[in-house]
């Protein structure tokens, strides 16, 4: 059994400065955590998944103790397919909690082995999501601190035209 390994699953379109707060944290806690991206086809990505990956690989390429995967279907069906028992997942705000109350007993239930541990985000990233982040920059708002700079990079790239046209049309 793989004790002490972790995965933190997500979409991560993209990764923000509050998850690489929280795969910093669990690493510590952790030998090993796996950023798990999700691949979800109800979910309309702004990043491939391959992009999404990279990003991540980007930000913590020299970390040895952080691995990028990717995995669909049931989030429990990977875990024990490696012998995981650990899913970490960051609580932002009290609205957060009853979704992530569901999915954790809802995951044990179908894995009894698996627990998931919840880490409180720091304050400063409680109101950022990846949406949030999307929707600010596209509309010219500077998101600097809240998203590594190859993501910030990488966005500017995807919204080149929409940030052209919203200057020009000022
Ligand atoms: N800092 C910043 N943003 C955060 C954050 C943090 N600490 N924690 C969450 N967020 C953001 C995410 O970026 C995401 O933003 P978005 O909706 O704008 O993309 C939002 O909060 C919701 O995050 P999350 O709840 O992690 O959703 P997700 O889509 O990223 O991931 C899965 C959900 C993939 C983990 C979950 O659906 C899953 O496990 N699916 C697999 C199928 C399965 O097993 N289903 C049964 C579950 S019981």
């Amino acid at each position: 059994m793989s004790t002490n390994v972790a995965v933190y699953p997500g979409s991560f379109d993209p990764i923000t400065n509050g998850h690489v707060d929280i795969i910093l944290r669990g690493a510590q806690i952790f030998d090993r955590l796996i950023v798990l991206v999700a691949v979800n086809s109800e979910k309309k990505n702004l990043f491939s998944l391959d992009e999404r990956v990279d990003l991540i690989r980007e930000v913590f390429g020299g970390n040895p103790k952080v691995e990028v995967d990717t995995f669909e279907g049931l989030l429990v069906k990977y875990m024990c397919a490696r012998d995981i028992r650990v899913v970490i997942r960051g609580l932002r705000a009290v609205s957060d909690f009853e979704y992530e109350f569901q999915m954790a007993l809802m995951n044990r239930k179908i894995f009894p082995e698996a627990d998931t541990l919840f880490l409180a985000t720091r304050e400063n990233y409680s109101y950022v999501s990846s949406r949030i982040l999307k929707e600010v920059f596209g509309l010219g708002g500077c998101i600097s601190d809240l998203a590594p700079a190859v993501v910030i990079e990488a966005m500017k790239q995807k919204f080149k035209p929409a940030r052209r046209k919203s200057k020009e049309a000022r």
